[in-house]
C-alpha cells in the first residue's frame, strides 16, 4: 500500500480476531513511531503494555473489542503548559505513526479515551505529571467499518493576504 492508501483506508477497529501479535514487530513499530516530530526533543511518550489483570480492572465496555494487545500511551507534562500541550501533540503524532505502520501490515487499532478518567489513571498507576493520550487495542481486525466521510478540505481552507 502506498502511504495515501494507508492513511485513507485506516479505520478505528472495534472488533478484533484473537490471533496473537508478534511482540518484536510491535516494538519495531513503536521504535519507528518515535521518529514523530517533537519540539525540544523531549520524547514525552511512554508505553504501558496492559496485562490481563490490569485490563480486567479497566473494565472497558467492549474490552477494547477483544484486542489481543492493549497499550496505554502516556505523555509526560514538561516544564510549562506550553510544553505539556506540545508534548501531547508530539505523542498524538507518535500514535498516528504507530497506527499507520500497523495498518500497513494489516493490523488494526482501536483508540479509546478511557485513560482520561481518574479510575483508569489509578488502575494504570499513572504518575500525576503524565497525560494518558490514548489506550489502544491492537490486533487483526474481525470487522473493518466503512469510512466516515470527511468534509471536503476546500471548506476548511482559508487564504490569507
Ligand atoms: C483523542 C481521541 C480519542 C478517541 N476516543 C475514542 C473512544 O473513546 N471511543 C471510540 O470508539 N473511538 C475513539 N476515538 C476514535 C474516533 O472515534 C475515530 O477515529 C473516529 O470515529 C473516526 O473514525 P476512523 O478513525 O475510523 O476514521 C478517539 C480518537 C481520538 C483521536
Amino acid at each position: 500500500m502506498d502511504i495515501q492508501k494507508v492513511i485513507t483506508s485506516r479505520r478505528n477497529i472495534k472488533k478484533f480476531k484473537s490471533d496473537k501479535m508478534d511482540q518484536d514487530l510491535l516494538k519495531s513499530w513503536l521504535q519507528a513511531a518515535s521518529m514523530a516530530p517533537n519540539h525540544k526533543m523531549t520524547e514525552p511518550w511512554e508505553v504501558l503494555f496492559v496485562g490481563p489483570e490490569t485490563r480486567a480492572k479497566l473494565n472497558h465496555k467492549t474490552d477494547f473489542g477483544n484486542a489481543p494487545v492493549v497499550l496505554a500511551i502516556l505523555s509526560k507534562h514538561g516544564s510549562s503548559d506550553l510544553e505539556r500541550n506540545e508534548n501531547m501533540a508530539a505523542v498524538s503524532c507518535f500514535i498516528q505513526n504507530f497506527m499507520l505502520l500497523a495498518w500497513a501490515s494489516g493490523v488494526g487499532t482501536f483508540w479509546s479515551s478511557l485513560g482520561i478518567s481518574d479510575k483508569a489513571r489509578n488502575t494504570l498507576h499513572v504518575p500525576d505529571d503524565y497525560d494518558v493520550v490514548g489506550i489502544l487495542g491492537v490486533g487483526f481486525p474481525e470487522e473493518v467499518p466503512a469510512a466516515k466521510e470527511r468534509t471536503p478540505i476546500d471548506r476548511k481552507i482559508k487564504h490569507l493576504s
